[in-house]
């Protein structure tokens, strides 16, 4: 990989190794100094990468390793090679998968016809920028009518560790890369090779890697390796938005891993940890990427960002400082998943900034709105369903549980890409089939309805079939006892009654404090 910066740079500033710490390197240059950002190279044919990071005094630099430092050793030879790191662009790079060197790393050849552009770009100023609202459909219910994204806006996945993040990725890109007019990108940031390998092959398998760039720096990667390979591939995504005009759909999993990578970068060059030994810098080091991803009047990039959150808080900065760049953020919640309903999504405190009268339109707004509230209803209610039964709740309290466990079941989506481990095939769900399943329950249309009847399905319209092909059919995922007509109409009659006449004061009371 090194052989190509050599070749071109050829260049005669040379320096030796002062110290060796890890990944820290000094080098001493006694001709001219390298800048800041420069990349050097030492050891066999140069394949040891350093990039500078400091300039100590008149002829030393400190430098990060961007590859393994093993084999270098005191006074041992540097090239400056005059440059930055620098990534291919051109529609020759289209389909390939790269490092953060620029390096094919798919088995096949360098591209050719290729500009070198350097990683180290500023964002692009206010004046250029577009400012239109419109919504980008994923065709997952529970996103498209609660969490709407907008195309050519930032969206996070948040999540801990194993709650779906990937899983959520790959079908969002699955559903939208199809019938999506532009290209996408797919940077992989300190995560699992396997996982890099497993969507290169998927997105060969589907035909559509034609229309696709992987770049990634994994977590066997040193971490100024995995701090540098986003801005790699956002060089690529601003080529293909600046000088080919088109839509990138550009996808990070996972944003949390760069912070974490430039908190060990700040590490090792001994500054001084933040808040939770995070670096002092991390607001800039995110802004100077998340502000790059703009749309502009050329084009637009619209990013999903998975983010990692530490132990489940969400509270932690590494968090709270992505939140505030994005324009719709999905929470996924660990208590949903260990239910069996997948998307994993907090309904609740997931968000988004187009989810407005004035962008989605009134009827989907409303329908928004009605849906939270029932669910936040539900929220409240959980408590003394919990302690006192389903019983104790007065006839609307137990409407509007009923509404709730339907909407929540409604929400479940099958994914095409966990059909192999599900067994369920995946489900696209259009926003107009969704808002209708969703309008519906609200209006108690499927109140007779088994809950089961609505899990896993695509549109409303499955769920008829669900009931009439096994009508006792119960799941195992129901914890709580259906809400049946019958019973329903007693305790209707019961509460006014009890009310009046006390018979059952422990009812009465429970709904007072309710109320
Ligand atoms: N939609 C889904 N349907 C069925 N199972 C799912 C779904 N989403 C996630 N899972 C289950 O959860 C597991 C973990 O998901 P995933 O790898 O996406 O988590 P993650 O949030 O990316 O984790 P990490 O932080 O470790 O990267 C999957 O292997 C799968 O078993
Ligand atoms: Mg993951």
């Amino acid at each position: 990989m090194a052989v190509g910066f050599q070749n071109k740079t050829g260049s005669q500033n040379l320096g030796s190794v002062v110290s060796v710490r890890g990944g820290v390197v000094d080098v001493r240059f006694d001709r001219r100094l390298p800048p800041i950002f420069s990349v050097l190279h030492a050891g066999a044919e140069g394949k040891i990468i350093v990039e500078v990071m400091a300039q100590l005094d008149a002829s030393r630099v400190r430098g990060i390793a961007l590859t393994p430092t093993e084999g270098l050793s005191r006074g041992m030879q540097v090239e400056d090679s005059g440059r930055p790191l620098e990534v291919p662009v051109g529609h020759e790079i289209m389909s390939r998968m790269f490092d953060v060197f620029g390096s094919a790393i798919d088995r096949k050849p360098a591209p050719q016809n290729v500009e070198w552009r350097t990683i180290h770009r500023t964002p692009p100023p206010l004046s250029e920028r577009s400012t239109t609202s419109e919504i980008f459909e994923t065709g997952i219910k529970a996103i498209d009518v609660l969490v709407p994204l907008e195309r050519g806006g930032k969206a996070g996945l948040f999540g801990g560790a194993g709650v779906g993040k990937t899983v959520l990725l790959t079908e969002m890109i699955h559903n939208m890369i199809g019938h999506q007019q532009g290209m996408s990108i797919f940077c992989g940031i300190g995560e699992r090779c396997r996982e890099g390998e497993e969507l290169y092959r998927g997105m060969k398998d589907a035909g559509v890697l034609d229309n696709m760039v992987m770049v990634y720096g994994q977590m066997n990667e040193p971490p100024g390796s995995r701090f540098r390979v986003g801005a790699a591939a956002l060089t690529m995504a601003e080529y293909f938005r600046d000088d080919e005009h088109r839509d990138v759909l550009l996808l990070i999993d996972n944003i949390f891993r760069f912070i974490q990578a430039g908190m060990e970068v700040s590490g090792l060059l001994g500054e001084m940890p933040s808040r939770l030994g995070y670096q002092s810098t991390m607001g800039t080091d995110l802004s100077g990427l998340e502000e790059r991803i703009a749309n502009t009047h050329a084009g637009a990039i619209t990013s999903i960002q998975a983010v990692y959150v530490p132990a489940d808080d969400l509270t932690d900065p590494a968090a709270v400082h992505v939140f505030s760049h994005l324009s719709a953020s999905i929470v996924l919640s660990r208590k949903r998943a260990s239910e069996g309903l997948y998307p994993a999504i907090d309904l609740l405190q997931s968000s988004s900034k187009m989810a407005t009268p004035g962008i989605v339109g009134d009827r989907h707004y409303n329908l928004a709105q009605e849906i939270r509230r029932t669910l936040a209803q539900y929220e409240s209610l959980k408590d003394i369903v919990a302690m006192l039964g389903m019983e104790q709740l007065s006839l609307e309290d137990r409407n509007a549980v009923a509404r709730a466990r339907r909407l929540e079941r409604f929400l479940t989506q099958p994914f095409f890409t966990t059909e192999q481990f599900s067994g369920m095939n995946g489900k696209l769900v259009s926003l107009k089939d969704s808002l209708d399943g969703c309008e519906r329950i609200l209006r108690d249309e499927f109140k007779d309805y088994p809950e089961s009847a609505l899990y896993m399905i695509g549109a409303i319209g499955e769920a008829k079939k669900a009931e009439a092909n096994q009508p006792e059919a119960k799941k195992p995922d129901m914890k709580q006892p259906e809400t049946k007509q019958p019973e329903t109409k007693k305790a209707n009659e019961k509460t006014p009654g009890g009310q009046k006449t006390d018979p059952q004061p422990k009812a009465a009371t429970a709904s007072t404090h309710e109320s």
